[in-house]
């Protein structure tokens, strides 16, 4: 089983496992992530391995700081800009690989192009000691939900791995927000934890959504799915349905919830956002044979909840095939 170490304490052991190849579940503030030496084929492989992983699903690697950022992939002013306005912190930058960075192809599944992201806490301080970038997916097997706390790592993949590292509870919740550069253009590959609103307004361009189809794999229905059916925009209650609320006031039949757990008692999107994965496995762990959620309003981060949840919900007999989820 995995020893799980506070953050404070955990540092030169996490080292040595990366230098060793290994993987280390670390906290960050999106969620918690399978952290691997991106310049090492094995150790790269490893995450695969852990999570049941499709090979050519591209991971995002995390640096340090900028300096790091820039001898691994090509910056152009408007992707410099947005790196500085949101670096370290929960956006994802996809750009043209610089050549001969050292990453090991494994990383990006062979495109010319990588998803760059600075963590904030544990996971920068980790790959600033390291001094190389760490490929990290969300530490969860293949197709589950990711994982905001060490214990639900823990109980994921506990008997893969031999450190999870803990930071508590992230703060922010979600998945970071994926966005692709490309001359002087923007596209949302995927909606999280900063707001498609924040980046507009910083990078003074709208953002393009959809259209040019799936680019970011982690995209397809039926991804992060519970055990229990989900039920979405949920108005009444039927008896025994689990109830993932929101704000302060209750859909009609609430009593009949066989669990209750709310976002949000204020409506505040983003502590809705941090609870929304503990709440999802909480209520499936209730054995609840359906999750109803109540409506949840899409500006802001509401709009990366809805995508998780919409996910969550989608018919699992047109389940994304096992090669296309991570
Ligand atoms: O917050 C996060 O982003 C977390 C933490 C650990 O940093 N990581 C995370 O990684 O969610 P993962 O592997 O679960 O999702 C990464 C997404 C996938 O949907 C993948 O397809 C996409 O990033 N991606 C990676 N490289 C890409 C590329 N070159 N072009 C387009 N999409 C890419
Ligand atoms: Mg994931």
């Amino acid at each position: 089983m995995a020893e799980i170490l506070a953050a404070g304490e955990a540092m030169e052991r996490a080292l040595a496992l990366l230098e060793g190849g290994d993987v280390v579940a670390i906290p960050t503030e999106t969620v918690y992530g399978l952290a691997g030496d991106a310049t090492n084929g094995v150790g790269v492989a490893r995450i695969f391995e852990v999570k049941g992983r499709p090979r050519f699903n591209p991971l995002i690697a995390h640096v340090a700081d900028l300096a790091m950022a820039e001898r691994i992939a090509l910056f152009d002013p408007l992707s410099k800009r947005l790196a500085q306005t949101f670096w370290p912190g929960p956006l994802t930058l996809v750009l043209p690989q610089r050549p001969g960075n050292g990453i090991h192809p494994l990383v990006t599944a062979g495109l010319d192009t990588i998803a760059l992201r600075m963590p904030k806490g544990f996971g920068g301080e980790l790959i600033a000691r390291l001094g190389r970038p760490l490929a990290a997916p969300s530490a969860n097997s293949s197709g589950r939900i990711s994982a905001t706390t060490a214990e639900a790592v823990a109980a994921d993949l506990g008997s893969k791995i031999r450190l999870v590292v803990d930071g508590g509870a992230t703060s922010v919740g979600l998945e970071s927000t994926i966005v692709k550069v490309e001359g002087g253009k923007l596209r949302l590959l995927r909606p999280g934890g900063i707001a498609a609103e924040e980046i507009e307004a910083a990078a003074g361009v709208k953002l393009s959504r959809g259209a040019a189809g799936i680019e970011a794999p982690g995209m397809l229905a039926s991804h992060y799915a519970p055990g229990a059916a989900v039920r979405l925009n949920a108005e009444t209650i039927a008896k025994g349905e689990a109830l993932l609320a929101f704000g302060d006031r209750r859909a009609e039949g609430w009593q009949n919830a066989a669990a209750l757990r709310n976002l949000s008692e204020t409506g505040d999107l983003r502590e809705a956002a941090a609870n929304l994965f503990a709440h999802m496995q909480d209520l499936d762990r209730s054995g609840a044979r359906t999750i109803a959620v109540e409506p949840i309003p899409f500006d802001g981060l509401g709009e990366a909840i809805n995508d998780r949840l919409s996910r969550a919900a989608a018919p699992r007999d047109q389940a994304a095939p096992r090669d296309k989820i991570d």
